[in-house]
Formats: structure tokens, sequence, C-alpha cells
């Protein structure tokens, strides 16, 4: 028994691709499916200007394997001292399809991040002016909150506010983990969308906790509670255009994921597809998995949608997935999403 599904060449519009000989690992395990990604500037030191988001383009096509397809839509990491005529300027030669802003220690290399959002008002005044968007690492950092809660606070304390005062600004609620996410996306007709990551519509936090720890399966924001995630499936597999897939795959060695203190991030572009297909699939979705991973996105950036396909199938046998791959002296983890996968990407 075989089934076959050919849709537009998914595109992923929240990606990490580090540089370097992780760079060069990692990129043709995305370029092998998606057309596009969303690239985050998270790097040490941050892509600030316009200037080093370019090298940073360079550098990516530089590492991409010949007669290998694939565009990096590039971002500026936001920071309390961005200037709003630089933003501009990347985005007006093309350079630059959005700008992040990670809460100072949110997340893994987000020290340079916004504490005082006044002092990037101006900056934002003018992505909303261009129509440039903003993706949104949504979690606030405060010791007192705790981590499940981190999203949901975010959400009421930081970005209904910076959108009320905003007008006009488009927003991408990154790797929304909460039904608090999925709910405050449906409550607003216009100028917000929401990416959604593969990990967070088939895990939740007993999948990562009971029974023993599991780091590859620690990201941030983190796995929340089965209603959560169940709220999340329902978005992605609802067919509302609002609600796209960002992998935020991110990958780091293995030794710093099977650690004291585990990096946050789980690698996922290699069998992203396949899990998504199977996940649909089983939510008697299908036919809304072609919007998820390839329409929505770009109607959201104002971009095409890709003109070739890809075609994944479903056999009786599991697919194999490499456990590892090779990154220069170390190598990265290759998320398990911890059931038998039977899709596979064909061509
Ligand atoms: O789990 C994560 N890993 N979440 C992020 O926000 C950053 C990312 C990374 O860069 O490793
Ligand atoms: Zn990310």
């Amino acid at each position: 028994m075989s089934t076959s599904l050919t849709i537009a060449r998914p595109d992923d519009w929240h990606l990490h691709l580090r540089d370097g000989a992780m760079l060069e690992a990692v990129l043709p395990e995305t370029a092998r499916h998606f057309a596009r990604a969303i690239i985050m500037p998270n790097l040490v030191p941050p892509v600030v200007t316009g200037a080093e988001a370019a090298a940073y383009r360079d550098r990516i096509m530089a590492a991409l394997p010949d007669g290998m397809q694939f565009e990096p839509l590039m971002t500026l990491y936001l920071t309390e001292d961005t200037d709003p005529e630089d933003v501009a300027a990347a985005h007006a030669s093309g350079l630059i399809k959005a700008v992040k802003l990670y809460p100072a220690g949110a997340t893994t290399n987000s020290a340079s991040g916004v504490t005082n959002f006044d002092k990037v008002r101006a900056v934002l005044e003018k992505m909303a002016e261009i129509g440039l968007p903003l993706c949104v690492h949504g979690e606030v950092t405060d010791r007192e909150i705790d981590i499940f809660d981190r999203e949901a606070v975010f959400i009421d304390r930081i970005l209904d506010p910076v959108r009320q005062s905003t007008p006009g600004l488009r927003v991408v609620m990154e790797h929304i983990t909460t039904k608090n996410g999925a709910d405050y996306v449906l409550a607003n007709e216009t100028d917000l969308g929401a990416t959604i990551t593969v990990q967070h519509l088939i895990l939740d936090r007993n999948d990562m906790l009971v029974g023993g720890m599991r780091p590859h399966y620690y990201c941030l924001p983190i796995l929340k509670r089965a209603e959560h995630r169940e709220a999340l499936l329902a978005a992605a597999t609802s067919g509302d255009a609002r609600f796209f897939l960002g992998t935020d795959s991110a990958p780091h060695p293995t030794h710093a994921k099977e650690s004291e203190c585990c990096s946050a991030g789980c690698f996922t572009a290699p069998n992203a597809l396949p899990i998504l297909a199977q996940t649909f699939e089983k939510a008697s979705a299908l036919d809304k998995l072609e919007g998820f991973t390839s329409r929505h996105g770009p109607a959201f950036y104002g971009l095409p949608v890709n003109t070739d396909t890809i075609t994944l199938t479903k056999s009786d046998r599991v697919t194999e997935f490499p456990a590892k791959i090779d990154a220069g002296d170390h190598t990265v983890t290759v998320f398990d999403p911890g059931f038998p996968v039977y899709w596979t990407v064909a061509s």
C-alpha cells in the first residue's frame, strides 16, 4: 500500500543555520526539501546591521553544495541601538524580509536583545511604515515568572501593548507553544501571523520529562501541557492562513545537548516534512498540509508561492532517518519524534 501527496515546495519560516562548519553541515538538510527559509540572526555576535546580513547571506550561499537551490530570507537582530535608517535601507534593497525581536536573555544568544521597549520605538514605527514584519520570540524573561507561563505573560505585558501602540506593525509570533498564543492570533484579524514548530505539534511536556529527561526535546519556548499542543494542532490543521510552518530547527553539537546544562533547540530539518505529513494524516487533515507548509507563509510575507513541487509518499515500511549528522569535529543529533514515521519525501 502506498499513498502520495504532491504539494508546492515548502518554505521554512523560522530556521537557525549557524555559521562555519555547522552551517555547512545543516544547510543541505534544509535545502533538500525547502525552497526558502527565514534565517535567524542569533549568531555570536548577532547579525545586527544590513552589512552583517549581506555578509551572512554570502556565507550561506557559499556553503550551499553545487546543484542545490535555496534562497535565504535574511533578518536583522533588533537591539536597543538599531538604526531605523539602516533597517529601511536593508529592506529597500530586498536583502531583509524581517527583523527579529528577542527579549534580552530569553534564549540562546539573546543577550543583545531588548530590555527597554521605548528604545526600539523608532525602529518599530519605521517598520510599520514600510511594511517590514517583526518576528517575535514571545517570552518574558523575569526571574519570577514561571518558565511555563512566560509566553502567556509576554502576550499580555509586551506584545499586545506594542501592537496597540504601533498601528500597522506586522508581527509574526514565532514558535507559538500555547493555546493563549493561538487564541491571540485568532482574536486579531490583521497584521498578525504565527509560526508553529514540528515538536510543539506532536509533543507535550510529559514527553520530555516523564520517565527520564530527554534533552533533545528541550527547546525554547519549552514544551507545554497536552491541552496546549492540542490547540496548536487544531490551529495548524484548520486551514487558517495566519498559521504557518517555522521549524525552528536549531542545531547544537550533541555534547552540548547531552550536558549538565543542555542547550535549547531541536534539530528537525532532516525529517520535519515526513513527521508533519504523518501528523496531519492522523488529524485527518492532509488536505491542509500544503497551506501550512507552502502557501500561508508566502501570503503573509507577500512572496510568491514556489512553482515547483515535492511529493510525499507513505508506505508500509518505517522511514529511516540518520540518528546524527557530522558537523566539523562534532555531531548533531537528529530529532526523534518518538513514534515510527511511514512518510518520506520522494522528490
Ligand atoms: O530552542 C531554541 N533554540 N529556541 C530559541 O529561541 C533559540 C534556538 C537556538 O538558537 O538554539
Ligand atoms: Zn528559533
